[in-house]
């Protein structure tokens, strides 16, 4: 009799990433197609300028980091430093994180996912991560025992994502401040020297944790 199968999260409605067309000039990395299985991946989403990817690929030869960023100029800047640093082990990738990862990541593959002040508009809650059916797509890709970390300057921001991190997801969250001399990102820099409060949520998926995306 074939086993019942039981979601780990409550959220109903599913994402559908067959309705995503691959994004242009699309070419999966080496990296990410998991024939290493020794690699230990990792993914930055919505990287900005690169720079808490070029300095994490520094600091971490050991691990692989794919960094995406949809916003032209920024991309083009980070594509440049990287390029200049010439890491073997960042691959800097320019498109739609969503398209992107749906066509390139397969399941249980990735071993921590960043997410560094996403800053939607802030009255469309719709664009936040954890408020997203991708989400659930996402956390398919990561392995378990892999974790997603989210930092915001926002508030209300924070204590939704905690909110569905929990209620929703059904995560082991924690939640922290980041150190107001923390400068990992561009963004983070411009807030702690604003004397701006920052957060950090980190998720972690549970061993037999099941998605409706586990391939
Ligand atoms: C506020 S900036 C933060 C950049 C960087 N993480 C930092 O902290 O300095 C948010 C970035 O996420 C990018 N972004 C938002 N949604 C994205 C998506 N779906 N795919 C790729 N990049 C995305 C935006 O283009 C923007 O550069």
């Amino acid at each position: 009799m074939a086993q019942e199968f039981i979601l780990s999260h409550q959220q109903q409605r599913a994402f559908q990433p067959q309705k995503l067309s691959a994004p242009r000039d699309f070419v999966i990395p080496e990296v990410a197609k998991g024939n290493d299985k020794t690699a230990t991946l990792v993914l930055e989403i919505g990287a900005g300028k690169g720079k808490h990817a070029l300095s994490f690929a520094a600091a971490h030869s050991d691990q692989q980091l794919i960094a995406i960023e949809r916003t032209r100029n920024k991309f083009e800047a980070f594509a440049k430093q990287a390029t200049q640093q010439a890491l073997s082990n960042l691959t800097p990738i320019h498109a739609d994180a969503i398209a992107w990862i749906v066509h390139a990541i397969v399941p249980n593959s990735i071993a921590r996912i960043f997410i560094l002040y996403p800053n939607p508009e802030q009255h469309n809650p719709n664009q936040q991560w954890l408020n997203m059916p991708f989400f659930e797509f996402l956390l398919s890709r990561l392995q378990e025992g892999g974790e997603v970390i989210l930092a915001t300057n926002i508030k209300s921001y924070m204590d939704n994502a905690e909110q569905q991190s929990i209620g929703v997801w059904q995560l082991p969250t924690v939640r922290h401040e980041v150190p107001a001399n923390s400068q990992r990102t561009h963004f983070e820099v411009k807030y702690v020297a604003r004397r701006e409060t920052c957060w950090q949520l980190n998720m972690r998926k549970p061993v037999g944790y099941q998605t409706r995306f586990d391939g």
